[in-house]
């Protein structure tokens, strides 16, 4: 709708309006690549059945490995369906982790490999992979062509639960986290619990770490029912691990579709409880603490911080603790005693980085109770250095090898 808004004798000013309704469907299966399962095709066929419909599939390197029937039985799946899909060329591997998102000649590369196979705007990049394969497949999916159709098969437990759900991607450059990328909500998410079975252990109890900052801000039942559950977690215990992915997705899902704040123009980003520290910790030690691995100490963090500055009960820090520690995370990093050449903690320039992130004031998540996060706009230097010691005090206590 164009509206004429203004006359100052300077020429006209017109207000141009419009809104962009988005609506994609996420579903949770087992063994999608089943030539039975109908999930995959039905999700490309969904905005025109009757057309034929191609896709270029990018799988993550370590899931290749972990899964080596995969790259045969998606041929068979799309020979089976022929009639409504083609796969177009040969399945393109994608280094796993977080190598995807640091090096640039990857980007260069999903979009060399989207120009050779011809994708046009009405077909399908189908990113298979942890989050860190689907934040660049992502990224080239949505600067290719200025966007085409793109699907996520989340291949971790934190991608999901958290960002294979979500509707942003990126990749990391000239030396900070996520600085590159897109809000671009995908066409269609899949949540296979196959891909689960094959995760290394680390990797499952990494993505747990999200699904409690999210139980932590939002759903105190959430909560209760993940320290109820702990010793089925601890051991992965499929159902168990199924109900906490899926309880997790449907609070990022919420968060998103009714934050008011999809795409992040504000300054706030209750998602990101504990990551402003993180994000640091990752970069600092060269990704060694994994994504979900940072959460869970930024997370531990910020809740002891909480109680230091008086908005959350005492005891609820040490409650998270001690959960986190159950499910087998390490509260602790050396990159939290790090200073930069200026003497100063270099864990402190996280909250800087997270400030030139999302502009405006600075606003982090803080609890004020288990389940309700709040949004506070500063953090005091002396009360992070308590939580901090307060971290290395009990991660010493830890110390079985003195
Ligand atoms: N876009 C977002 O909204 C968002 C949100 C949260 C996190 N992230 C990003 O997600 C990344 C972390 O993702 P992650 O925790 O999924 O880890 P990851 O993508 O780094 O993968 C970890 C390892 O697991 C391997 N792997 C993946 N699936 C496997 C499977 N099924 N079997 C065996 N191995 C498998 C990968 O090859 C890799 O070596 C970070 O880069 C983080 O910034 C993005
Ligand atoms: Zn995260």
């Amino acid at each position: 709708m164009l509206e004429r808004s203004r006359h100052v004798g300077w020429g006209e000013t017109y207000s141009q309006r419009f809104a962009v309704h988005y609506s994609f469907p996420i579903n949770f299966t087992r063994d999608v690549f089943d030539p039975a399962n109908p999930t995959f095709v039905e999700a490309l066929r969904r905005q025109e059945p009757a057309k034929g419909h191609r896709f270029v599939v990018f799988l993550d390197a370590g899931v290749d490995v972990a899964m080596p029937r995969l790259r045969h039985a998606i041929s068979r799946y799309a020979s089976v369906h022929a009639k409504s899909i083609t796969l177009a060329g040969d399945i393109v591997i994608v280094p796993g982790g977080e190598e995807a998102k640091n090096r640039p000649e990857i980007v260069e590369h999903l979009l060399r490999s989207l120009a050779e196979r011809g994708l046009d705007r009405h077909s399908y990049a189908v990113a298979i992979g942890g989050g860190a394969v689907l934040d660049a497949v992502g990224y080239a999916a949505a600067i290719f062509h200025r966007g085409v159709r793109h699907i996520r098969l989340p291949s971790t437990v934190l991608a999901q639960a958290d960002s294979g759900v979500g509707v942003k991607n990126a990749v990391n450059a000239f030396g900070t986290k996520n600085l590159i990328g897109t809000f671009a909500p995908p066409f269609a998410i899949i949540n296979d619990g196959c891909f689960i079975d094959h995760l290394p252990p680390r990797e499952k109890r990494s993505g747990m770490a999200e699904a409690i900052k999210v139980a932590l801000i939002r759903d105190h039942r959430f909560f209760e029912w993940i320290e109820a559950n702990e010793g089925a977690l601890r051991t992965f215990h499929p159902n168990v691990l199924d109900k906490l992915i899926e309880r997790s997705a449907h609070l990022h899902m919420h968060q998103i579709a009714h934050g008011g704040d999809a795409f992040e123009t504000g300054s706030a980003r209750p998602l990101d409880y504990g990551h402003w520290s993180a994000h640091k910790i990752e970069t600092l030690t060269r990704h060694r603490v994994s994504h979900g691995e940072a959460v869970a100490i930024g997370v531990a963090l910020d809740t002891r911080y909480a109680v230091l500055v008086g908005l959350l009960p005492a005891g609820e820090d040490a409650r998270v603790h001690r959960l986190l520690t159950k499910l087998g995370f390490t509260l602790w990093s050396d990159a939290l005693l790090t200073r930069d050449r200026d003497g100063e903690l270099a864990i402190m320039r996280g909250l800087r980085d997270f400030q030139e992130h999302l502009g405006g004031e600075l606003t982090v998540t803080l609890l004020n109770q288990i389940g309700r996060g709040i949004e506070v706009n500063g953090m005091d230097r002396r009360l992070i250095e308590a939580a901090i010691d307060w971290l290395a005090e009990a991660a010493e206590g830890q110390r079985v090898c003195r």
